[in-house]
């Protein structure tokens, strides 16, 4: 019988391969929805409060209902002095000495993780797993983690922090900690699509970490901190990063017109690098959160500062030349970074602001995780020696 020369699927990473059960959020080809809402109505009509509720209780809240959830989330915001003391310690100490030679060899992200894991040692309900201080847990969590980014930002900016606005929404809030500017109306709605688009995605690396954690009957925030070393990687959160410094090191690079942008992406390719803020793995024909997003960040330029668009302009030039030569379309990490930047936010924050999103779809599956638990212990194919004598060998 002749051999067949077709290819076995490739199945590293779980690829293509459904592993469980979930109500929270459906994700394929075509759509993206958060219990039973499609994303492009989400980021057209709701709030990130509203989405927030949504995923953590799992129907759109009633007026009543979201003005006691919000309620809740501005009255939580608050960290104790001692836990933000550490934290704007620590940033401080690294911009100003870094261990590593380089100012961000402490990344937020594992300063964040630091912040979530001291703030278990003050939540009273830290080891209550019960459906009802899990829920009052996500709340909290979702609430403090933009005054840890804050209290962060201001130790790498070396200055006094900012205490919570509890008049701000959760959007506004974040960008009044991280910079100590009252945001203009463009600038938290911008913030705040960027909050609903980046709050879920199923079984993705950092959610799927977060479950795999409280599959041991760990708790909330032992399974956030897991999600948050998760997320802080450049094939999954820090991409948005890491798409701007690669689009600063383009503009940079071919300024004086000695390389075109055609010429640097074709050396990337050569070199088999890969470009961040690209690729899927499940959307191969494009991701409907990077147009929505794409479409915002020029809007701010537009009112705000339109010297930005040259960033959007050369995004379109990159993103035209991955399609043409590699058939790759961009993720939403890719214009995040161009709007994060126009909005001047520092760039070693894109990741954590994702955090401050993304607590709330972690926080929903841990949830349904603990609601419905087997601990998840896959098997492993064993492709090391075989069976040796320790006295022999
Ligand atoms: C997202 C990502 C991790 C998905 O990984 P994956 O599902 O394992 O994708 P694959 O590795 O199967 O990609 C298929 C092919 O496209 C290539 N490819 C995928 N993304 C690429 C990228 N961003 N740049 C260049 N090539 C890319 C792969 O190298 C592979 O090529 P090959 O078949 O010649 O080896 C991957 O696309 C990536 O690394 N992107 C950049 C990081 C990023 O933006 N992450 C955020 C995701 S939301």
């Amino acid at each position: 019988m002749a051999a067949t020369s077709e290819k076995a699927p490739d199945t590293r990473g779980l690829a293509g391969q459904t592993i469980g059960d979930t109500s929270v959020c459906s994700v394929n080809q075509t759509q993206l929805i958060y219990r039973g809402y499609e994303i492009a109505d989400l980021a057209a009509h709701a709030t990130f409060e509203e989405v927030a509720f949504l995923l953590l209780v799992g129907h759109k809240p009633s007026p009543a209902e979201l003005a006691d959830f919000d309620q809740q989330l501005r009255s939580n915001r608050e960290v104790s002095e001692d836990i933000l003391d550490i934290i704007t310690g620590i940033a401080a100490a690294r911009i100003a000495s870094p261990p590593g030679g380089h100012p961000d060899s402490l990344h937020p992200m594992s300063i964040l993780q630091t912040g979530v894991s001291l703030l278990s040692h003050a939540d009273p309900e830290c080891e209550d797993n019960s459906p009802e201080a899990e829920m009052r847990k996500s709340i909290r969590l979702a609430a403090k983690i933009p005054t840890l980014i804050g209290a962060c930002q201001a130790g790498r900016d070396n200055r006094e922090r900012h205490a919570p606005d509890a008049s701000l929404s959760h959007a506004a809030n974040l960008l009044w900690l991280m910079t100590g500017k009252k945001p203009s109306d463009i600038a938290a709605k911008v913030m705040d699509i960027s909050l609903i688009l980046y709050a879920e995605h199923d079984f993705n690396a950092s959610t799927f970490t977060s479950r795999v954690i409280a599959s041991t009957n760990s708790d909330m925030h032992s399974s956030v901190c897991g999600g948050i070393g998760a997320l802080k990687g450049n094939l999954h959160g820090g991409a948005n990063e890491a798409a701007m410094d690669m689009l600063s090191d383009i503009m940079n690079d071919t300024a004086d017109g000695s390389i075109t942008v055609d010429a640097w992406m074709k050396k990337a390719f050569d070199e088999k690098r890969k470009l961040m803020g690209f690729g899927h793995r499940v959307y191969k024909n494009g991701d409907h959160r990077a147009g929505i997003l794409r479409g915002w960040g020029l809007k701010y330029c537009d009112q705000v500062d339109p010297s930005m668009k040259k960033w959007f302009d050369l995004g379109d030039e990159v993103q035209a030349i991955m399609l043409r030569d590699k058939n790759i379309h961009p993720n939403v990490d890719f214009p995040c970074g161009m709007t994060y930047y126009s909005m001047g936010i520092p760039v070693p924050q894109y990741t954590p602001i994702f955090v401050a999103s993304r607590v709330t779809g972690w926080c929903a599956h841990i949830m349904e995780q603990h609601a419905n638990n087997r601990i998840i212990r896959p098997l492993a194919h064993y492709a090391g020696p075989e069976l040796m004598s320790w006295q022999d060998s």
